[in-house]
């Protein structure tokens, strides 16, 4: 029997876990799955609703029930059947995301998810705890990193906002997820380290395509 692959991306925002990571899932045929568009979603769901980012059983009835699916072969996010793959991207959305990702049951509700999709098929799951808390025994762990001036600009580039303002954005958010008490954005102890600054996406891919099936035999996981 196959066994199930799965690859953990974690690292801070901008670093190219999003871009990568559905590159990689598509090469290798795997479900990729945004983690930090489910906290979004949550967050969006909060702030339609109106319940404040202090309300925590509220927050996490709504992190129990949101319905988040990813569409297969497209980008697509959905919310309770909604296409919601804009409003997350939203500056305000990510802020939000990053507030309620503090909560630990909003986190457990998630996690929960986030397993049961990892059970469904071979994945390759981004997010910023992965590794350390979702996925301990991921086949493969990554931690992709790159220099903060580098990773403000690839996120000003994208964006409408002046650079300074973005890379303030990114600093505090970085400072946040890193600070939390609850699954902080760490490197697990057997995650490799890349770090992408100055490399084309394309070279970034090669060198993690090789890592992966370093770690497994044609796509499938190594039993020796
Ligand atoms: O990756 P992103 O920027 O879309 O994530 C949005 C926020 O969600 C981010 O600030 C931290 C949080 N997050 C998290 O705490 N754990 C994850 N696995 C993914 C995202």
């Amino acid at each position: 029997m196959t066994k199930r692959i799965t690859v953990a991306i974690d690292g801070p925002a901008a670093a190219g876990k999003s871009t990568l990571a559905r590159r990689i899932a598509s090469k290798l045929g795997y479900t990729y799955v945004d983690t930090g568009a489910m906290y979004r979603a949550v967050a969006l769901w909060a702030l339609r609703t109106k319940v404040a980012v202090s309300d925590m059983h509220r927050l996490e009835q709504l992190a129990k029930e949101a319905r988040i699916e990813f569409k297969p072969g497209t980008n697509a996010v959905l919310l309770n059947g909604e296409d919601v793959s804009e409003a997350i991207r939203a500056p305000e959305i990510a802020g939000a995301a990053s507030e309620i990702s503090r909560i630990p049951a909003v986190r457990r509700e998630l996690v929960h998810k986030q397993r049961a999709m990892g059970e469904q098929a071979s994945v390759v799951m981004e997010g910023r705890d992965i590794g350390s808390v979702v996925f301990p025994n991921a086949t493969v762990k990554i931690f992709l990193d790159a220099e903060p001036q580098e990773r403000s600009d690839r996120r000003a580039r994208e964006s409408a906002l002046p650079a300074e303002v973005v890379a303030e954005q990114i600093h505090e958010r970085d400072r946040r997820d890193r600070t939390r008490n609850e699954s902080p954005l760490v490197q697990a102890p057997d995650a490799v380290y890349v770090d992408t600054t100055g490399l084309s996406i394309d070279e970034v891919e090669a060198a993690l395509l090789k890592l992966i099936r370093d770690r497994t035999s044609n796509g499938k996981e190594r039993t020796n």
